[in-house]
């Protein structure tokens, strides 16, 4: 019988990553599936629960900035490949902690490129580092234009300059070293399990509990939606079939204007909620802008589409509707992830903001 492959998949307990990691275990029983996550506020092994226990899949509580750490877990396991998620995620808190964010995205993701570099020792057939960014590195768009994967990078917040940096770093260790890598930049993301710090989980919890719904600025700012389900096919699709050494843009297609978002998801939940119609729009309350924030992205999918014959399952009216019916069966999920250090943190960012 042929030996598992061995692939480490980094922030697994998070968002995405926990919808990576379970199309992995149950596509691929070829594969093992190591599962490493750190369980900041944002990782939570709930969102895991219908695979924990299956024979091709590990967990491992550690933390990507424990370079030592990371050397003995590359030396112990011999990954032969990585899918790189771990990360500190939102705009927001890097605003309010760039320091947190330089350590996880940036010195993390050099920790497990040097672990990678010095277990596969230069034989790198059938390794490969897979690192998942974001299309934020590319700056903001005005009203016109699409990111491709040769816009400059131009990144505006902490975030996205860690993770700027940490897309660089990926790169140079393909050109200096020859790891074999690939990298992927995709828009925002939406589904289940996603933390209600953003922004349509946030509106999700708040129109179920009758609560302010917090738009900041305007409402005018632009944002391109992709189903989470469809980004875990992405990175499936650009793991086996890419090309080492390149990166690809993945986006929905599906741009809204922050209000626009938060009225159609008014809509959608007074539906399901049996309220009436413009009930919850009335929670719509504008608040003070995030600084520095991004106007407009938009991902042109081009290259991953017609190179990889990848494209989304879902239109956003199917993939919110999934999500919003998602969110009020698993109450017990969002109550178990508000309770404590989330009310903090809510108080921080939006009260008397
Ligand atoms: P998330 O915040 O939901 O999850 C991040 C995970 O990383 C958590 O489980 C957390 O515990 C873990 N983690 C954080 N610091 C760690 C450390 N030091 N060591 C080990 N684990 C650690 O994030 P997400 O939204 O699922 O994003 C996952 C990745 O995808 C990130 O790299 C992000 O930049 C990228 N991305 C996100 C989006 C989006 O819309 N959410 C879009 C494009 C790219
Ligand atoms: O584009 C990809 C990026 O998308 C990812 O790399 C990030 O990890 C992810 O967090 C997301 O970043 P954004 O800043 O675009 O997402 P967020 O959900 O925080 O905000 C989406 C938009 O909604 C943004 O214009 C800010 C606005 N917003 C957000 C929140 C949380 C509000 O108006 N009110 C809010 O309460």
């Amino acid at each position: 019988m042929a030996e598992q492959k061995k692939i480490l998949i980094t922030g697994g307990a998070g968002f995405i990553g926990s919808h990576v990691v379970r199309r992995f275990v149950n596509h691929y029983p070829g594969y093992h599936i190591y599962n490493l996550d750190k369980l900041t506020y944002a990782g939570n092994l709930e969102n895991l629960k219908d695979i924990e226990d299956k024979p091709n899949y590990t967990f491992i509580k550690a933390d990507i900035t424990d370079a030592d750490g990371m050397n003995k877990l590359f030396t112990d396991l011999g990954f032969d490949g990585v899918i790189h998620l771990a990360a500190e995620s939102h705009v927001d808190r890097s605003i309010s902690n760039p320091l947190e964010f330089v350590m996880t995205n940036v010195l993390g993701t050099v920790n497990l490129l040097n672990a990678a570099r010095m277990i596969w020792n230069g034989q790198f057939a059938g390794k490969l580092f897979y690192h998942v960014s974001t299309d934020e590195v590319y700056g903001q768009l005005g009203e016109e234009g699409k990111f491709t994967e040769t816009t400059p990078y131009s990144p505006n917040s902490p975030y996205s300059a860690s993770k700027a940096s940490s897309d660089h770093f990926v790169r140079a260790y393909y050109h200096t070293y020859g790891i074999p890598v690939k990298i992927s930049n995709c828009s925002n993301n939406y589904g289940s399990h996603h933390f209600p710090e953003k922004l349509i989980p946030l509106m999700i919890n708040n129109i179920m509990n009758k609560k302010p719904l917090p738009v900041y600025g305007k409402g005018e700012n632009v944002r391109d939606w992709l189903f989470v389900e469809d980004h875990a096919t992405a990175i499936d699709t650009i793991y086996h079939n890419g090309h080492t050494g390149e990166t690809y843009n993945i986006g929905g297609n599906n741009e809204w204007k922050n209000i626009e978002l938060v009225k159609f998801l008014c809509r959608l939940m007074d539906r399901k909620l049996g309220r009436e119609e413009g009930e919850s729009e009335k929670l719509i309350t504008f608040v003070t802008d995030r600084a520095g924030h991004d106007f407009r992205y938009a991902i042109d999918s081009g290259k991953l589409m017609t190179e990889l014959g990848w494209k989304p399952s879902v239109t956003f009216e199917q993939g919110l509707e999934k999500t919003v019916d998602w969110y009020l069966a698993n109450q017990d999920w969002l109550e178990h992830v508000t309770s404590g250090a989330y009310q903090k943190y809510y108080q921080s960012m939006y009260v008397n903001r």
